[in-house]
């Protein structure tokens, strides 16, 4: 595997860099310190303080319920654990959607309390005026299209989105309002293949794809599905590498046994 370490800080230039010579950019969520250190060292290219924190960390059926406040916590502790990697952080629903000023703020209070180096926000030209404010005030916006869980009631189903014509040419239209409001990249979620291929194609800055197919730029997953934390999700979409919820089971029962039964702490493991 190769993974340049010399590169100090990743950035949206060097992202760019990467779609023109045909590297893919490996992204995953990240919430907490300790995972952010793991993957940082790994050689993650970005980290995404993703509002799926509503999901995985709080235990929410969906991303509505973070705030803004929970966002800039998570935030934090991924900056303080990643050196390398650029961190992109959530605009949580319900703090971009009201006016482009609100969205502004939002995004200079993640910036500024948490030492993010970009946000993300779902949609696409209803909310390119909040789009081109931020960008406008020099913080690196990351676009969201296809699947967008902030509109789950809106959808009502995690069905593949733009699979009809009317619904592709949106993503289309809405894809390069995107590129045209000065957007660094754009995540395609649960898309077909060959819409998400055409799209990359299409335009010149790095798409990242989850249930997007191989010909995005860049793929991301949430971290927590990705290492098998997450009980009976299964998604077609989802390469899962490790199997931590029965690992940490099986721990956790181990350790059960050994208080249990007055194995631990043994002679060495007291002063
Ligand atoms: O919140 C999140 O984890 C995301 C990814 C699924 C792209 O937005």
């Amino acid at each position: 595997m190769s993974v340049n370490k010399e590169i100090k800080r990743i950035t949206t230039h060097i992202l760019q860099e990467m779609k023109q010579r045909g590297e893919r950019i490996a992204m995953l969520t990240a919430y907490d310190y300790s995972m952010a250190t793991i993957l940082d060292d790994a050689g993650l290219d970005v980290l995404l303080v993703g509002d799926s924190a509503s999901n995985v960390m709080a235990g929410h059926e969906t991303t509505l319920p973070i705030t803004l406040d929970q966002m800039i916590y998570h935030a934090q502790s991924v900056v303080r654990g990643a050196t390398r990697a650029f961190v992109v952080v959530d605009l949580p629903f319900g703090s971009y959607q009201g006016n482009s000023k609100e969205a502004l703020n939002s995004a200079i209070r993640i910036m500024k309390e948490s030492g993010a180096h970009g946000v993300k926000l779902e949609g696409g030209v209803e909310i390119i005026e909040s789009v081109q404010r931020i960008i406008t005030a020099g913080i690196p916006v990351m676009g969201h299209l296809g699947l967008t869980p902030q509109s789950i009631y809106k959808f009502g189903t995690y069905t593949v989105r733009a699979k009809d014509e009317a619904e592709a040419n949106k993503l289309k239209t809405d894809v390069l309002a995107l590129q045209e409001a000065g957007c660094f990249s754009v995540v395609l979620e649960k898309i077909p293949a060959k819409l998400a291929k055409e799209v990359t194609e299409s335009i010149h800055i790095p798409t990242i794809g989850i249930g997007a197919g191989p010909d995005c730029d860049g793929q991301v997953l949430v971290v927590n599905d990705m290492i098998g934390l997450t009980k009976g999700f299964r998604p077609r979409f989802l390469r899962q590498y490790l199997d931590l919820y029965s690992g940490i089971k099986d721990a956790a029962q181990s350790y059960i046994k050994d208080v249990k039964a007055r194995d631990f702490p043994n002679e060495k493991e007291q002063y």
